[in-house]
This record gives structure tokens, C-alpha cells and sequence, in this order.
């Protein structure tokens, strides 16, 4: 591999485990002010020093992020529908690789759409992107979306959708927790990582979710909303951390969430767990 591609690549997975815990934060391209969102500077600030890596669009990136971050950034480069459409798959690069290069950002995210009516048109986005990629070092994730159709969230269908992003060339996958999930890891030749999806009832099903993916062979997560509509999203990332970082069992994890919650620093005095 390129010694640029790879050294972007290891930014992203830097600590011992081999694994990431990846922010993310790029909801609004497509769902625009989501709740805990709405001013993303406000919510991306406190949880940047916990982050591996950060994953939002161009647009925020330039508005919210400090350019003095050393935290590896994923730059969304697929969008162009919105949530008031029935059909989120027409996606096409809404962002350059010049750009991506420009912004030094450590890779490219697109969504993929596999079974959707634009399936073709994502897919074709994802090689493209790839082929971009490898001209100038980018590595690209490629994003295994399942938009509406919840049901869709089935190892099968999920293994699919991860295997023919790798096959195309994507160098990270991300993709949903589901039952059977080792079937869509070992499959897949390339590192997944997992999203964590709509915000959970509570905070052990959201670190059960993580726990479970890591124990089946994620490489880490990128997750948003059960991260920053919690609570307490500081001391949630830093059990999630614990989890991807240190192999805690979940009940360790919420034990840190709630040691967290209660001290008195707990959500203003950064530091990387
Ligand atoms: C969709 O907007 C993006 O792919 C998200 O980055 C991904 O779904 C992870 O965020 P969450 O954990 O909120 O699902």
C-alpha cells in the first residue's frame, strides 16, 4: 500500500487495541439540524479530545472544527437529497478529492445504497471515489446505508452490502450492529466499523451494541447520535472508549458512565480517557 494511504489510515487507528472510536457528526447533510446538532461547534468541541477520528461534511469542518485539531478527519463527500424525500439514494460526490486534499483530511466517506433504487449510481460514486483515491493517497469508507428500510438490517443483507464496497475497492466499511454480525466481519476484507444508529432506550443497549461489535470483530465504531443526544455525551464517550480501547465488559463501561456523570468535572474538563 501507499505510504501516504497507509500512513492516513493508521492516523485513524492509533492506539494499541488497532481499533477507533470515530465521532460522528455529519447528520446535517442530509437530516439538516438534528437534535444536539443544531449548533455542531457546541457539540463537536467538548468530544473532540475523545474522538480517534471525526467524521462530518466540508461545510462544518470549515465552520466548526479549529484548524489547529490534530484529530484525523472523514470527510463526507456524497449527499445532494434530503429526509423530506421518500428515496435517500440518489447521492452523487457532492465533494473533490482536491478538496479532500485541500481540507487534509485523513479519508473520504460516501454512502452506498445496495438494494436501493439508485444502487448502481452509489456504487458507481464508490469506485470512482476509490480510483480518485488511490491518485492521491486518500483512503475511502464507504458507508453501507440503510436508509428506511429498517428490516434490511440482517447479516445477510448487511455482508452483501460490506463485501461489495470492499470488492470496489473501499479500504473501511461502515456499516450497522446486527445479529450474526461475525458473518459480515469475517466476510469482509477490510476493516468495519459500526454505526450506532437512532439514539437506544439507554445507555447499556447503546454499549451493548458496541460491546457486541468489537467482540465479533469490528475495528471500532463511528457513532453520533448515542453519543451526542445523550446526556452525558462526554462520559459516554469515554465508556465507549473503554470498550473499543480496553476490552471492558459493558457493565465496566456503564460503571465509568456513571462515575463520570457524577463527578463534578465531568462534562467541562477534557481529557483523553
Ligand atoms: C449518517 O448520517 C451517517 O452515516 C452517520 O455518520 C452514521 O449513521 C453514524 O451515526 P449514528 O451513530 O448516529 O447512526
Amino acid at each position: 500500500m501507499d505510504w501516504g494511504l497507509s500512513n492516513r489510515i493508521d492516523r485513524m487507528f492509533p492506539s494499541s487495541s488497532g481499533n477507533s472510536v470515530m465521532l460522528a457528526v455529519d447528520h446535517g447533510y442530509f437530516m439538516g439540524p438534528t437534535r444536539n446538532l443544531e449548533n455542531a461547534k457546541a457539540t463537536i468541541l467538548p468530544l473532540l479530545p475523545y474522538a480517534d477520528a471525526l467524521a462530518l461534511t466540508r461545510g462544518i469542518l470549515r465552520t466548526s472544527v479549529p484548524p489547529t485539531t490534530s484529530t484525523p478527519i472523514v470527510l463526507r463527500v456524497s449527499g445532494g437529497v434530503t429526509i423530506l424525500k421518500d428515496d435517500l439514494s440518489e447521492e452523487t460526490i457532492t465533494t473533490s478529492i482536491q478538496e479532500a486534499v485541500r481540507l487534509n483530511v485523513s479519508a473520504v466517506a460516501l454512502s452506498v445504497f445496495v438494494g436501493s433504487a439508485h444502487e448502481h449510481q452509489s456504487l458507481a460514486n464508490l469506485a470512482k471515489l476509490v480510483d480518485d483515491g488511490q491518485t492521491y493517497g486518500m483512503p475511502v469508507l464507504a458507508i453501507t446505508a440503510v436508509g428506511k428500510e429498517l428490516e434490511k438490517r440482517d447479516a445477510r443483507y448487511l455482508a452483501l452490502a460490506c463485501r461489495v464496497s470492499a470488492e470496489l475497492g473501499a479500504h473501511i466499511v461502515k456499516t450497522y450492529y446486527c445479529e450474526g454480525f461475525s458473518k459480515v466481519v469475517d466476510s469482509c476484507p477490510v476493516p468495519v466499523v459500526v454505526a450506532g444508529g437512532p439514539k437506544l432506550d439507554s445507555i447499556e443497549a447503546a454499549l451493548t451494541l458496541a460491546h457486541g461489535a468489537i467482540a465479533e470483530g469490528a475495528k471500532g465504531i463511528d457513532m453520533g447520535r448515542n453519543i451526542w443526544q445523550s446526556e452525558h455525551p462526554v462520559a459516554m464517550l469515554k465508556a465507549l472508549r473503554a470498550i473499543v480501547h480496553q476490552g471492558a465488559t459493558v457493565r465496566e463501561a456503564a460503571a465509568l458512565f456513571h462515575e463520570a456523570t457524577t463527578s463534578p468535572k465531568a462534562s467541562v474538563t477534557p481529557g483523553v480517557a
